[in-house]
């Protein structure tokens, strides 16, 4: 008696959890209901690449018909020496796409962040010049999309070129080479995959003065002959910004000037901005996390309801204006970047899913617009 009444309480968890496991497995797929054309994509970590989240990757396997690497295949982490490849954990991230039949996404081949310092070294000290800058950069191309040519699908050949004003970044990259650093970059990868798709990817594209930069930089690669496939829009928003009105703009100037949209890595941060986090020293990040870090122990109600309308809001708007995909960066609230950016330890909660697994009201939301667009296929 004593035996089985301790068993009880067990048994009713267990009964519970099966109960939620049914109710989850009977959630329609979020790829299922979404409308032909429109991929539904994750950004994926070590955690899922190395199987060490099963239940991540169950989401995975469930939810997305799509995959971007959150790391792996970055320039620091995929050649962190001259010569010196570690493509363990991008092998196994392609083959985990792979085995659900997804369509794998590299990221990035150029990018002035989580680059090693000695990409961006002068031979004997001196600065870096133009052809050893673009002989590294292309026995980097060559080497990275050249090995899962025909198995990644497509390529972020540049991220973040522009400036908040549409000038082109002042980065290594276009001090060693030159403006044509973008055009040979796209050059290279397409020699390296030519079958692959390309894209151009960056962030506040919803401002009107970088969309337009970005849309005549990559007609401007047309015009050389250059073919590319997508512009991307990271899309790391907030709630209340930026406006609906600019990225409905946004994604209609793309589509006018005849390229296709992509969202490339959704995530809606929560908490307060500061004008200031970005170039805070320390002790003012301090007083920002604390003044910032509003919701430690879990979200509001009432604030969960709103990230649900902002992401029916965002979803609604990349419908109307046929975006070929959406990336979520990230699975759960648990691997969101947006822990620690740009201000570290602080708690967010910009996915679908929360730290737990379990489906929040954005997911639902999410799902109910692409239900009324899209409907259910096999
Ligand atoms: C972020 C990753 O999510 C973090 O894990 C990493 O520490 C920093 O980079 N724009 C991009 C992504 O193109 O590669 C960045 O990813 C987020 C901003």
């Amino acid at each position: 008696m004593a035996r089985s009444s301790t068993l009880l309480p067990v048994a009713v968890a267990l009964l519970g959890a099966v109960a939620a496991a049914a109710a989850a497995a009977e959630t329609p797929a979020l790829k299922s209901v979404a409308p032909p054309g429109l991929r539904i994509g994750v950004a994926l970590g070590r955690k899922h690449s190395d199987g060490k989240d099963p239940a991540g990757l169950a989401l995975v396997a469930r939810h997305f018909n799509q995959v971007t690497p959150e790391n792996v295949l970055k320039w620091g982490p995929v050649h962190p020496e001259p010569g010196r490849f570690d493509f363990g954990p991008a092998d196994r991230f392609v083959a985990l796409g792979e085995r659900h039949g997804m369509f794998v996404v590299g990221h990035v081949l150029l990018w002035h962040q989580q680059t090693p310092a000695w990409v961006f070294a002068g031979t004997d000290g001196g600065k870096l010049d133009r052809e050893t800058a673009l002989a590294r950069l292309r026995s980097h191309i060559q080497a990275v999309a050249g090995r899962y040519k025909g198995r990644i699908g497509g390529w972020d050949v540049v991220n973040e070129a522009l400036e908040e004003d549409g000038t082109l970044r002042k980065t290594p990259w276009l001090e060693a080479i030159g403006e044509d650093y973008v055009e040979r970059a796209f050059a290279f990868a397409r020699e390296a995959d030519p079958a692959a798709e390309l894209y151009y990817n960056d962030y506040n594209l919803w401002k009107p003065a970088k969309r337009d930069a970005a849309i005549r930089l990559v007609r401007g690669l047309e015009a050389k002959g250059l073919r590319v496939d997508g512009i991307g829009e990271q899309a790391h928003w907030g709630v209340d910004d930026p406006p609906l009105a600019d990225i409905d703009a946004a994604l209609g100037a793309m589509r006018a000037a005849g390229l296709v949209p992509h969202i490339t890595e959704l995530d809606i941060d929560v908490l307060p901005r500061d004008p200031d986090m970005w170039g805070a020293d320390l002790s003012r990040k301090q007083q920002i996390r604390a003044a910032t870090n509003v919701y430690p122990d879990g979200l509001p109600p009432a604030m969960q309801e709103k990230l649900a309308r902002r992401y029916a809001d965002v979803f609604r708007l990349f419908l109307k204006h046929g975006v070929a995909r959406v990336t979520l960066w990230g699975v759960t609230d648990a691997d969101s970047w947006l822990h620690d950016f740009p201000i570290p330890g602080r708690v967010n909660y910009p996915l679908l899913w929360d730290k737990d697994g379990r489906e929040k009201p954005a997911f639902d939301a999410v799902l109910e617009v692409l239900r009324e667009h899209g409907g259910s296929r096999p």
